[in-house]
């Protein structure tokens, strides 16, 4: 067992059948999904936070996409349609049938489970509409999102959170995952710092699933929850394994101004308007037919693109520029039963009242459609052709890829409740003749020491703070939603340089317990890895796909029609490879099939 030049090693080893890494949604979905069928089954999940309940998932507001198999409108195969179409054809299209085909039955899941989702007059779960969620291929707009008021995330997690504690998951909370633990390709469990005594744990486990949420903090503007720094990636990356699409990073199109906090689409589903500093409702302009309901990349390109031309507003508290989000027409009842959380939400930052005055919105970093590769199982891939024995990857974390380079809303609840479920199903087939995880792998926590031992042992006088912050506006301005070659070399340049200025941020206590400092620079460390390969890939992408814009390059091209894998086991040594997309609802010439060729994006 490794012991560290310092002291530092691994104090105890547990073991179990299934350890998840991340009690989110998706998760702890995967672990009722594991325990409904497999009651025996001891599953131990680590999340950051000091209760699952404050996991991210808890934030998302506007609605769960499902076709209701009732609906005399709608069905699966628009919605497949349209996921397809908002991914800027890049995603995979066995995943998209996939998902969308069992969305309903996710909806049915958590329902029966004590989900308690807004009812219509006549008591069916009601729905909304969402971006890019359509009728007829695109004709009009779909009531597809199912909610609970705006807080459909609370509701989840509420539902699985009661599941897992139904079952007995044991929970190791305020607990960060800092190495995995492989032997002989297969990975066996991973090694903890439990924060609340500094001990490091080693979690031995026949399957290890990663569900460890969002990863775009390392962006000034943006709605994710100050856990979000890309820890599960990073690990990724360190144990030699590749990231896939991490150049996708999707804008929310309505952050609220300043702090970046969403401002759920469901305001616009409900009938907001977005209007320029002329009080124009523009994006009649750029999306006649969707308009304020296109697909977020456009939106957020048509917002920005408003500012640029002088037709933005700039707020006179924070000095940033914005659009407004009109929702003084919308009727009362609407403001007090299905978005007064979000409501609230601009009363308290920015002091407006929605009912009667404009809401000043501006795009803010929401969502990574790249993620951890995964086959349709949920299994964790080293390469386009073999998977990581033991390993498995669901929700925001992993990328499948239901999303390509676009994701619509209210598709991210759907998947990470979806492939939480997958996940859970192919985990039991696993264990059906898993071997035991053995013993301690000889290096167990070798890599994760060291690293501990190097932020304990910084000298210097940088500041976690300046560091973080330079990393935030870069991104922002040149890696955020236009890029260009110039932009993004110089972000990768400006990066590296980051993160040799990071080795030199002295501790002010050296204690591994409760330690926020050490945690803060052992995630600055996360964001600084993935926000350099999100710059490589972005500059090695010439052309622009969904969320991805390069100004230099403003076409989608067929020459990269593919996925990005990107691997980069120590910071700076980055190679790329490519991952084909999967066209097979094309390639099968089915009913409908020629709506899944690589077609033309208009809304
Ligand atoms: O706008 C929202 O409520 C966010 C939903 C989503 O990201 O899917």
């Amino acid at each position: 067992m490794a012991t560290s030049k310092n002291g530092l090693k691994i104090q105890s080893v547990l073991k179990t059948d299934v350890l998840i890494i991340g009690a989110g949604g998706a998760g702890l979905r995967c672990a009722a999904a594991i325990c409904e069928q497999r009651p025996d089954t001891r599953v131990v999940a680590v999340t950051k936070v000091h209760s699952p309940q404050k996991s991210h998932t808890s934030a998302a507001q506007g609605g769960m996409a499902a076709v209701d198999p009732k609906d005399p409108l709608d069905k699966i195969v628009y919605h497949m349609f349209d996921t397809w179409k908002g991914s800027d054809c890049s995603a995979d299209q066995n995943i998209i049938r996939k998902v969308c085909e069992s969305a309903w039955d996710q909806i049915v899941w958590l329902e029966r489970h004590g989900m308690h989702f807004s009812r219509t007059d006549e008591g069916r779960i009601a729905k909304r509409p969402f971006g890019g969620h359509m009728l007829n291929f695109g004709e009009v707009k779909a009531f597809r999102a199912c909610y609970e008021a705006d807080r459909t995330g609370k509701g989840i997690m509420d539902t699985v959170w009661a599941e897992a504690l139904k079952h007995e998951v044991i929970f190791l909370n305020q607990t960060v995952a800092v190495e995995l633990l492989m032997r002989n390709s297969r990975c066996v469990g991973a090694v903890v710092l439990m924060e609340h005594t500094g001990a490091f744990v080693a979690v031995l486990a026949k399957a290890t699933v990663m569900a460890t949420g969002g990863k775009t903090r390392m962006y000034q503007v943006s709605t994710n929850c100050r856990q979000n720094t890309g820890d599960g990636l990073a690990l990724v990356l360190q144990a030699g394994l590749p990231v896939m699409d991490v150049e996708a990073v999707q804008f929310h199109p309505t952050g609220i101004v300043g702090p970046g906090i969403l401002a759920s689409e469901a305001l616009r589903g409900e009938g907001g308007i977005l209007r320029n500093a002329e009080g124009e409702p523009f994006m009649e302009r750029y999306a006649p037919t969707a308009k304020d309901l296109a697909p977020r990349d456009l939106v957020s390109r048509c917002i920005m693109n408003e500012i640029r031309e002088g037709r933005g507003c700039v707020h006179p508290d924070h000095g940033l520029p914005h659009v407004w989000l009109d929702l003084r027409h919308l009727p009362e009842h609407v403001h007090k039963t299905r978005i007064q959380e979000v409501c609230g939400f601009f009363r308290k930052f920015v002091g407006v009242e929605p009912q009667s005055e404009l809401c000043p919105v501006t795009p803010t970093a929401h969502y990574q459609m790249g993620g951890a590769p995964t086959n349709e199982f949920g299994e964790v891939q080293k390469d386009p052709q073999h998977v990581v024995d033991g390993l498995y990857a669901c929700g925001e974390f992993a990328a499948a890829s239901l999303h390509g380079h676009n994701r619509l809303g209210t598709n991210s609840l759907l998947e990470l409740i979806t492939m939480g479920k997958v996940v859970g199903d192919r985990v039991v087939e696993y264990l059906r003749d898993a071997p035991e995880p053995g013993e301690l792998p000889d290096e167990a926590g070798h890599r994760a020491l060291e690293r501990f031992s190097r932020h304990l042992e910084a000298r210097g006088t940088e500041r976690f703070a300046a560091i973080r912050d330079a990393l935030r506006r870069l991104m922002m301005d040149k890696v955020g939603v236009f890029r260009d070659e110039k932009g993004l070399s110089e972000a990768i340049e400006e990066i590296a340089e980051l993160k040799s200025r990071a080795t030199q941020m002295a501790l002010s206590s050296k204690t591994l317990v409760m330690n926020q400092e050490l945690i803060q620079n052992w995630e600055l460390n996360h964001l600084l890895d993935v926000s350099y390969v999100i710059a490589q890939c972005a500059l090695a992408r010439r052309e622009s796909r969904g969320a991805h814009y390069r100004e230099d390059f403003p076409d989608r091209s067929p020459e990269f029609h593919y996925h990005t894998l990107a691997y980069m086991p120590e910071f700076g040594k980055i190679t790329l490879d490519q991952r084909p997309i999967d066209m097979s609802i094309y390639e099968a010439q089915g009913e409908h099939y020629e709506r899944f060729a690589v077609i033309e994006r208009k809304y």
